[in-house]
This record gives structure tokens, C-alpha cells and sequence, in this order.
């Protein structure tokens, strides 16, 4: 799997960011959260410190931000692209939307794009199936996707 080059980490942010959350006793989810939304990811190399001021093992951590699949490890893309790849979606066309998505961002799933601009991810359902095919970039569902709606839809996420 193809990862994007991580950023280079300001970890006197991260320290400061741990210190600030742990003097107003914020809980281990609420702090990762934090950490994430300021630094982008949540730095591997901080889930020890993370976990020396929570009083918790650096496993314990660890297995939080594995258990929340909103809590991530790795940069992400600015736009994160997910194709649906649930039964609706299925047969109404979704390998072939996941197969143009793939080419016109050159990624496969779970990849990330060197210029940190998008994210591949699958779902299995994203609860909107009566609109079969769905796509969803940065947040917004698109229904009933087509072919040419795909490359509309990615095209106007482009400018
Ligand atoms: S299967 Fe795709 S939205 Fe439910």
C-alpha cells in the first residue's frame, strides 16, 4: 500500500498540546481528538507521551485510535474520497465507480496521495442505499453516480 510521505511533526506542539489537555484532566478520546484535529494525524511517536501522561500503557493507547476508524495514524488527503462498496451499491454499478475513482486519482484504497490531496477509502454502507451508487468526497454524499458524474464530481473537488 502506497503511504504518503508523513510531514515533518512539530512534537514541541504535541508536547504542548498533551501538557494543556492533561492539566484540565481531559479523558484519552477528547485528547487524541484534539491532537489529530491541530497536527493533522495523530503521530505515532506520540502515543508514548500520550500515554505517560494519561497513566496508561502505550498499548492501551494504541488499541483506542485502532478501536475509532475517525482516529488515524497517518496523514490523510484533504479531500478523503470514499466509494461505497455495500450490497446496493454493488449492483448497481459500484465496482466500476471504484475502478474509475482509482484511476483518476492514481490511488488504490486505503492510499494517500503524495501532495497529502486525497485519500482513497471503501465503506460498506453509508446508509443512503436507495441512492445506489453512492460516492462521498470531503463529506458530501453523491447519489446515483454515474461514470461521467464520477469524473464530474472529482473534477469539480480538483479547482
Ligand atoms: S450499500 Fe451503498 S449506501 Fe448502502
Amino acid at each position: 500500500m502506497r503511504k504518503a510521505k508523513a510531514p515533518e511533526v512539530d512534537m514541541g506542539q504535541v508536547r504542548s498540546i498533551i501538557d494543556e489537555c492533561c492539566q484540565d484532566k481531559w479523558p484519552v478520546i477528547p485528547l487524541v481528538e484534539r491532537l489529530q484535529n491541530e497536527i493533522g494525524h495523530i503521530p505515532p511517536q506520540s502515543i508514548p507521551i500520550i500515554a505517560k501522561a494519561v497513566g496508561l500503557y502505550p498499548s492501551q493507547v494504541q488499541g483506542i485510535i485502532s478501536f475509532y476508524e475517525q482516529l488515524y495514524t497517518e496523514p490523510r488527503g484533504k479531500n478523503v474520497v470514499r466509494v461505497c462498496r455495500g450490497t446496493a451499491c454493488h449492483v448497481r454499478g459500484g465496482k466500476t465507480i471504484l475502478k474509475l475513482v482509482k484511476q483518476h486519482l492514481e490511488l488504490d484504497e486505503g492510499e494517500t496521495s503524495d501532495d497529502l490531496e486525497y485519500t482513497l477509502e471503501t465503506v460498506a454502507c453509508i446508509g443512503v442505499c436507495a441512492l445506489a451508487p453512492n460516492l462521498v468526497v470531503g463529506g458530501t454524499v453523491y447519489g446515483n453516480v454515474n461514470p461521467k458524474r464520477v469524473e464530474q464530481v472529482l473534477k469539480k473537488n480538483e479547482g
